[in-house]
C-alpha cells in the first residue's frame, strides 16, 4: 500500500528520511505568494530543516536563511546563497569574526553582548531580541516568553540609548500557532515596544507561523504584516522552519521483529531517541501513513525501536491487516527537526536521505556510515 506514495519504499534501504519535493514546491509556493502579497522578506529558519541539497530550489522562493550560531550561518552562507541572519543566545569571542564576515543581519540577545560586539559589525545591520512578556501558547519548554526565560531583552531593560545602536528588532514567540497568535503578540509589542518601532529600519518576527497548515489564516498574517510595515515604516522579516518542510517527509523504516507482552509490540529499524527526537521531547505521536490509533483497525501494536532504551516507543498505532517482520512502515511529516536533531546513540546508524522528486523519481542523496558514528567521539 506504500505504492500509493512511492513504489519505491518496497525497495530502499531503511532507515531512511525521505524529502517529498512536490509537498515543498507546495510549501514554498505558497510562502513566495504570502510574502509577495503581506510585501515582507521569508528566511527559512535551518534549526527545523537544513537539507542543503535542496537549498537552490528554495532560494528561488525564499530571501534566505536564519542561522542559531556559526555553523548554520556557514551553510547559509554556503549553500543558500541568499541573506543570512544570525541570532544567537550568546556568541564566543572566538567565533565572532566568522560569524560576522558571513551574515547580512546578527541579532544579540542581550545588552551586554550587543556592547561587547557591536564595534565588531561595521557594515552590518545590528539587531536586538525582544521579549514581549505575551504567552500564547502553554508549553513552558517552546514559550521564549515565560517567566525566567533568558530569550530576549524586556521592554523594562530597554533604552533610548541602547536603541541607538540598533538597525532591527526581532522577537520570536509562537510555536506551531496561527496568525491570531501573531495578532496578539503584535498588540504586546506595540504596546511595550511602539515608540522604538519606527526608530529601526526592520522587525524580524520570528518563526513559529504554521503559514503552509491548511487551517493557517494567511490573509490575516499578510494584513497584520502590511499594517505593521505600513505604519512604522519597516521592513518585516519571518524566519519560519516548520511551515517550510511542513508534511513534505516520510520516515521509512521496516519491521524488524515483533514481540509479546500483554500486547504486540514492533521492533522497528527507526528509533525515536535516535531519528525522531521530538517524539519523545515534545512529546507527541507521530503519523503514520495507512494506520489508526490503537484499537481504530483490527491490529493494533506497539511500535518501537532497536535501541535498549525502555522508552524508545514511537507510540501505539492499528492496522487492517497484522504486521509481518518485513513490511516497510512510513511516518509522516517527517523532515522537520528530525534530520537536524538525530543522533548515533546505541551505535544506530543515522538514516539516509533521499528525494522524490515531482516526476515520482528517487534519489539517494546521502548515506551514513559507522565513520559517521565514530567521527563524533574520540
Ligand atoms: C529565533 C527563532 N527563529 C525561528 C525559529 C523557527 O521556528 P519554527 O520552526 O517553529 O517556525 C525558532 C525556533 O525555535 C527560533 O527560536
Amino acid at each position: 500500500m506504500l505504492e500509493v506514495i512511492s513504489p519505491i519504499f518496497r525497495t530502499i534501504e531503511t532507515p531512511c528520511y525521505v524529502l517529498d519535493e512536490a509537498k515543498l514546491l507546495k510549501n514554498l509556493r505558497i510562502l513566495k505568494d504570502v510574502k509577495e502579497r503581506a510585501g515582507c522578506k521569508i528566511l527559512l529558519a535551518q534549526k527545523a530543516f537544513s537539507m542543503f541539497s535542496v537549498y537552490p530550489m528554495i532560494a528561488e522562493y525564499m530571501d534566505g536563511t536564519t542561522a542559531s550560531g556559526l555553523y548554520e550561518a556557514k551553510l547559509g552562507h554556503e549553500e543558500f546563497k541568499g541573506e543570512v541572519h544570525t541570532y544567537c543566545p550568546a556568541y564566543k569571542d572566538s567565533e565572532f569574526e566568522e560569524v560576522a564576515s558571513l551574515s547580512d543581519h546578527i541579532v544579540f540577545n542581550s545588552i551586554a553582548q550587543l556592547y561587547k560586539f557591536k564595534d565588531r559589525c561595521a557594515g552590518k545591520s545590528i539587531g536586538l531580541r525582544v521579549n514581549p512578556e505575551c504567552s500564547t501558547q502553554e508549553e513552558p519548554i517552546y514559550d521564549p516568553c515565560a517567566s525566567g526565560s533568558r530569550l530576549g531583552v524586556r521592554a523594562c531593560d530597554l533604552t533610548d540609548e541602547v536603541v541607538a545602536c540598533l538597525d532591527g528588532l526581532h522577537f520570536h514567540t509562537l510555536c506551531e500557532q496561527n496568525s491570531d497568535a501573531l495578532e496578539v503578540t503584535l498588540k504586546a509589542v506595540e504596546e511595550k515596544f511602539g515608540k522604538y518601532l519606527s526608530r529601526v529600519k526592520w522587525v524580524n518576527f520570528g518563526g513559529g507561523h504554521h503559514i503552509t497548515r491548511a487551517d493557517y489564516d494567511r490573509d490575516l498574517l499578510v494584513k497584520l504584516v502590511s499594517d505593521f510595515r505600513d505604519r512604522y515604516n519597516v521592513e518585516v522579516y519571518l524566519e519560519p522552519g516548520e511551515a517550510v518542510a511542513l508534511n513534505a517527509g516520510y520516515l521509512v523504516t521496516e519491521v524488524m521483529d515483533i514481540v509479546e507482552n500483554g500486547r504486540k509490540i514492533a521492533v522497528l529499524d527507526a528509533s525515536a531517541a535516535c531519528h525522531m527526537p521530538d517524539v519523545l521531547e515534545m512529546p507527541y505521536r507521530p503519523p503514520l501513513f495507512l494506520s489508526g490509533k490503537e484499537g481504530e483497525k483490527a491490529y493494533s501494536y506497539r511500535l518501537s525501536s532497536r535501541t535498549c532504551l525502555a522508552g524508545d516507543i514511537i507510540g501505539d498505532y492499528s492496522f487492517d491487516q497484522p504486521l509481518e517482520v518485513g513490511d516497510r512502515l512510513c511516518f509522516e511529516d517527517m523532515a522537520i527537526y528530525s534530520m537536524v536533531k538525530n543522533n548515533t546513540f546505541n551505535g544506530m546508524p543515522l538514516p539516509d536521505i533521499g528525494i522524490l522528486h515531482a516526476d515520482g523519481s528517487y534519489e539517494l542523496v546521502r548515506r551514513f556510515g559507522y565513520e559517521d558514528f565514530k567521527g563524533r567521539l574520540s
